[in-house]
C-alpha cells in the first residue's frame, strides 16, 4: 500500500473516531456555550449580592446584610452546580469574564429593585436555556434545568416580598426590615428554602 493510501485510511479513521466522540456527547456545543455563559451569571448575580449586602452592611442594617450574603451564597451554589453539570456531561468549563457589581446605593429600595430586576433577567437567562434545551432534544439538560426554573421562581417572589415591606416601611423605617427580616432569616435555612 502506497503512502498515499495509508495517509488517507488514517484520515478517514480519524475522522470516523472524531464522528463517533461528538456523537457520544451528552450536550451540544452550543448548549456548553451558553451554560458557561450563565456560570458567569450566576457568578455575576453572587458579586453583586456581595456588593449589596456590604452596603447593608456598612449601613449598620445587620438582617439586610444577612439576607444578601446569604443570597450570595446561594448565588455560588447555583454557579458550582452549572459548573459540575459541564463536568458531569465531559464538557469543558470555560467561565468567562465576570463584569463589576453595581456599589453605590442611594436607597434600600434601590437596592431591593435592582436585585428583583437581576432575578427577573437571571429568570429569563434560564428559559433561553431551557428553549435551547427543548430546541435541541436534549432531555438531560431538560431535566437538570427543572431544579432552576423552580428555584427562579422562589427567588423572584422572595425578592418581590422583601421589596414591598422595604416600601411599605419606607427609607426612616428600615428598622422594621430589620425585625421582619430577623423572624425570616431564622426560619429560612442557608439555602434560603422554607424548613
Ligand atoms: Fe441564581
Ligand atoms: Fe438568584
Amino acid at each position: 500500500m502506497g503512502w498515499g493510501k495509508v495517509s488517507s485510511l488514517i484520515a478517514n479513521i480519524r475522522k470516523k473516531t472524531t464522528y463517533l466522540r461528538e456523537d457520544f456527547m451528552l450536550i451540544s456545543k452550543k448548549m456548553s456555550q451558553a451554560i458557561n455563559e450563565q456560570i458567569g451569571n450566576e457568578f455575576n448575580a453572587q458579586l453583586q449580592y456581595v456588593a449589596i449586602a456590604s452596603h447593608f452592611d456598612r449601613e449598620s442594617l445587620p438582617q439586610l446584610a444577612s439576607f444578601f450574603y446569604k443570597q450570595a451564597d446561594e448565588e455560588r451554589q447555583h454557579g458550582m452546580k452549572f459548573v459540575k453539570y459541564l463536568v458531569d456531561t465531559d464538557a469543558t468549563v470555560h467561565i468567562p469574564q465576570i463584569p463589576a457589581p453595581k456599589a453605590d446605593f442611594n436607597k434600600a429600595e434601590e437596592a431591593v429593585q435592582h436585585s428583583l430586576d437581576h432575578e427577573k433577567k437571571v429568570t429569563e437567562q434560564i428559559n433561553n436555556l431551557v428553549a435551547l434545551a427543548v430546541e435541541e432534544k436534549d432531555y438531560t439538560t431538560q431535566t437538570f434545568l427543572n431544579w432552576f426554573v423552580s428555584e427562579q421562581l422562589e427567588e423572584v417572589s422572595t425578592m418581590e416580598g422583601l421589596l414591598r415591606v422595604v416600601q411599605r416601611a419606607g427609607e426612616e423605617n428600615l428598622l422594621y426590615v430589620e425585625t421582619y427580616l430577623a423572624g425570616h432569616n431564622s426560619t429560612h435555612s442557608p439555602q434560603g428554602q422554607q424548613p
